[in-house]
């Protein structure tokens, strides 16, 4: 009666029925509701893309114009959510505030969370999706010991993110077109992709019906590890720990130790369990990041150099070739933060604030059939068949 299929890791099981993303590993594709990404980040902005994920359909218009009035208007956050951000120390990882942020929005938007209720779930997607940005350059600005800078409506999602991370009480923020359109790039390439670990996540623990910010509070948790969304900032801070030992003339030492698996070393940004192909996102990425790097004069950054080189050496080694491992979409964004003048601690942070769309698109599809039921995956035991307990003298 004990027989399940084992399969650690979910490397073989489908645990839902999704329509939203679409991933050909093998050919290295990516669709967001059957559209391809390549399109929609050349065609659409952020928030196009958001209500094409939550709705099943791009807007039109009227439609495009009534989402940015919502989430325009629900983009503040409560002035005491500014009270539980002081309680952390300063130099807090960014994903820790964040977790603990995402959280306590269960404690201060209870008016909405009767999950069955799906105007109540969309209501939830909306302060998600709106409060997010301003949640991460609070955090930022925290960090720094500066003022937060409130929202201001009639700039982009991305632009008004980008004045809420870099204007200053003496310095208003003008937003750089070519930095602004990279920046809304890097969210919709990060929006969704489907049954993912920290996705995944945020499934399971809303199939127990729990409220919503917890669920995504959930997602945020799992997404900090370097295996997944960790991977950008562990990405930079490889790149920028090569150049300082030595730089493009130490990437072949380098490359030795990411084969040598006892070394413990990987190649971050390298390698994704389901794309055996070059990441779509990738290729569009390295497309931004020379954009950026031209506009802004930084042509010859050095880790852009050492980033293409590695991919280079790699494309064409043995150990890559056979294990089919490709640049994933992490190996290339680090460098365009950079260049925009995101600190390296905040790139997972911009990934959590980007993939939310995805995790309460995915929430809400699940919520939104009727057969629904709470995950709860089995086990092989393999520990001690039944025995006695000892009294304490006989241990
Ligand atoms: N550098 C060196 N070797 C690697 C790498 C890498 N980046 N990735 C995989 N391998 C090797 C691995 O050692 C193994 O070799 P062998 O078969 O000889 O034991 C083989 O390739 C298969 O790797 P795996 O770890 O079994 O594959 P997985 O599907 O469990 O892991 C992964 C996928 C993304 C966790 C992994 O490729 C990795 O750790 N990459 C670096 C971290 C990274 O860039 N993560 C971001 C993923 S994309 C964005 C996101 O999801 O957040």
């Amino acid at each position: 009666s004990d027989m399940f299929t084992f399969d650690p890791g979910f490397m073989s099981t489908a645990a839902c029925e999704s329509a939203i993303t679409y991933i050909d590993g093998d050919k290295g594709e990516l669709l967001y509701r059957g559209y391809p990404i390549e399109q929609l980040a050349v065609n659409c902005d952020y928030l196009e893309v958001c209500y094409l994920l939550l709705n099943g359909e791009l807007p039109n218009a009227q439609q495009k114009a009534e989402f940015e009035y919502s989430i325009n208007h629900h983009n503040l956050v409560h002035e005491q959510m500014h009270f539980f951000l002081r309680g952390f120390r300063r130099d807090a990882h960014p994903m820790a505030i964040l977790t603990g942020l995402v959280g306590a929005m269960s404690a201060f938007y209870h008016d909405s969370t009767d999950i069955s209720n799906p105007h109540h779930r969309e209501i939830s997607a909306i302060r998600l999706i709106a409060k997010m940005p301003t949640l991460v350059a609070m955090a930022y600005k925290y960090s720094c010991g500066e003022p937060y800078v409130y929202p201001r409506n009639g700039l982009s999602y991305s632009g008004n993110f980008l004045r809420q991370m870099f204007a200053t009480p003496c310095e208003d923020y003008q937003v750089n077109e070519v930095v602004e359109r990279a920046f809304d790039r890097i969210l919709t390439l990060h929006a969704d992709h489907e049954q993912n670990a920290s996705t995944s996540t945020v499934r399971l623990c809303g199939s127990s019906g729990t409220n919503p910010f917890a669920a995504i509070a959930a997602g945020v948790a799992c997404l900090w590890g370097p295996a997944h969304g960790g991977a950008n900032e562990a990405c930079l801070n490889m790149l920028e720990n090569i150049q300082a030992n030595g730089g493009i003339a130490k990437v072949g030492e380098f490359m030795e130790k990411v084969k040598d698996k006892n070394s413990g070393v990987r190649l971050m940004g390298f390698g994704h369990r389901v794309y055996k192909n070059y990441d779509p996102r990738a290729k569009l990425m390295q497309e931004t990041c020379k954009e950026v790097l031209t506009a802004l004069g930084l042509e010859n950054d050095p880790l852009f150099k050492l980033a293409m080189e590695l991919e280079r050496i790699a494309l064409e080694d043995q150990y890559f070739v056979d294990r089919k491992l490709y640049p994933n979409v992490d190996f290339y964004s680090g460098i365009v933060q950079r260049a925009i003048g995101i600190p390296t601690q905040l790139f997972t942070a911009i990934f959590a604030l980007a993939r939310t769309v995805g995790w309460i698109a995915q929430w809400n599809e699940m919520l939104s059939d009727a057969n629904y039921k709470i995950g709860r995956p089995r086990q092989l035991y393999v520990g001690s068949a039944r025995r006695d307990v000892p009294s304490l003298d006989k241990r």
